[in-house]
């Protein structure tokens, strides 16, 4: 029995105590009160498989508009043009469109980009005895591929990366929202939209082209497009939902594999067990852990309520860790068959850019095996990073 065990149950996403290690009062959420109430900071947090994906498929009761971070949500809708604050019809029709700058041909495209740099950045390390894992790889990957993906030249990549990098710089004292963060925010933003704007007159084969040029044809039949600033709205979204979340998830794959020397001799021998491999991580350590929404109505639950106009926090990271839903939760397995995990959000928010991270996180491992089949993590120069969006490692040095 641990201290976590018998304390009163008391949870909250940023208390420094649950940061090392959450699963134990994740646990004790499902077990003891899978409808908790945290008085103090007034919200509601559902931490079971089964709740979470309900709560994710009613996005009526369970809105975004109010904000999806459990600091932000207030008891008005927020003020912010970006698809994952949004709730239908808008969101629909958002969804729609920019997911036309998705085609499978850019994709492609891109897995050849991210394969390149995959090697580029692993051969750079070769030869040395020890590298940060995240810092030297996993964090940059990312980053690369968005500026990729969106189109942005090469010779301004490094400048991107610095700004999208510094736009997550956490304050000791003050969090997400400081000096650092805010001014690199501003230059990216600045960026996209003079790009955006160039690419209006001078079109290229590239998203910032389709993102300014797509258009859909509504029920209504009248045709949209994107605004200028619904796109530089966008592309910065995808530019924070989509390397934080990739950094985390490659350093937990270096992280567990490590813990499990057997499966990853395993992985070392037939790469074809990769892809499940990349699936399990994301269910055993969500890097994204919870997703908090607005609730709008009276919700009946494991004999409580829910009341209207409250804020609720879905657990999406102790979801993974359900025992109702997977037997044998905690115990890290590269074979475990299962159909679906909640890491990556359910229902209409499911995450857009979750084809992109499952190839992401294939190709860093393929060609990891391919030079290092194995590594020993540093615990004691390890940074663990949990900030109110993501959870992970923001140093991990490994000896190889
Ligand atoms: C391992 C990596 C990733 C994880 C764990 C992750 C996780 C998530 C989760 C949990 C959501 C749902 C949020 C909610 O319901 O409030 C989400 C949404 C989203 N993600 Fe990801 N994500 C990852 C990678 C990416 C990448 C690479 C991109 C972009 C290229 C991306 C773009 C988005 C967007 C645009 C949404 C909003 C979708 C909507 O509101 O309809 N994500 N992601």
């Amino acid at each position: 029995m641990t201290a976590v065990d018998t304390e009163p149950l008391a949870w909250d996403p940023l208390n420094e105590k649950y940061k090392g290690d959450p699963h134990p009062i994740w646990k004790r959420l499902r077990d003891e009160a899978p409808l908790y109430y945290n008085e103090e900071l007034d919200f509601y947090a559902v931490s079971r498989f089964a709740d979470v994906d309900a709560f994710s498929r009613d996005p009526k009761t369970f809105c975004s508009s109010h904000g999806t971070v459990l600091e932000m949500i207030k008891a008005d809708p927020i003020d912010m043009e970006m698809m994952i604050f949004m709730d239908p019809p808008e969101h629909t029709r958002y969804r729609r469109l920019v997911s036309k700058a998705f085609t499978p041909r850019r994709m492609k495209l891109l897995e050849e980009d991210i394969r390149t740099l995959c090697a580029a950045l692993l051969d750079d390390l070769t030869g040395r005895s020890s590298f940060d894992y995240v810092q030297d790889f996993g964090a940059r990957v990312p980053a690369y591929v968005i500026a990729a993906l969106l189109g942005v030249p090469p010779e301004d990549r490094d400048t991107v990366r610095g700004w999208i990098d510094e736009s997550f710089h956490l304050d000791p004292e003050t969090g997400m929202s400081n000096d650092v963060s805010a001014t690199a925010m501003f230059g990216f933003l600045e960026y996209l939209g003079a790009t955006l704007a160039d690419r209006q007159k001078n079109p290229r084969d590239d998203m910032f082209t389709d993102l300014v040029n797509m258009e859909i044809v509504e029920e209504d039949g009248e045709p949209r497009h994107l605004t200028l600033e619904q796109a530089v709205n966008f592309a910065a979204l995808i530019g924070s939902a989509g390397t934080e979340t990739v950094a985390r998830m490659l350093g937990w794959a270096a992280l567990t594999l490590d813990k499990n020397p057997e499966q990853r001799a395993e992985l070392a021998a037939d790469p074809g067990l990769i892809p499940n491999c990349v699936e399990e991580i994301l269910r055993y350590e969500a890097p994204s852990p919870v997703q908090s929404r607005w609730c709008t109505a009276d919700v009946e639950l494991h004999g409580g309520t829910i009341p209207a106009r409250s804020k609720v926090v879905m657990v999406t990271g102790s979801a993974g860790r359900d025992e109702r839903a997977y037997p044998d939760a905690d115990r890290f397995d590269i074979h475990r068959k299962f159909d679906h995990h909640l890491s990556f959000g359910y229902g209409i928010h499911f995450c857009l850019g979750a084809a992109l991270a499952r190839t992401e996180g294939r190709i860093a491992l393929e060609e990891t095996f391919k030079r290092f089949p194995e590594w020993s993590v540093d615990m004691d120069g390890a940074v663990p990073l949990y900030t109110s969006t993501v959870r992970g490692y923001t140093k991990l040095p490994i000896n190889v």
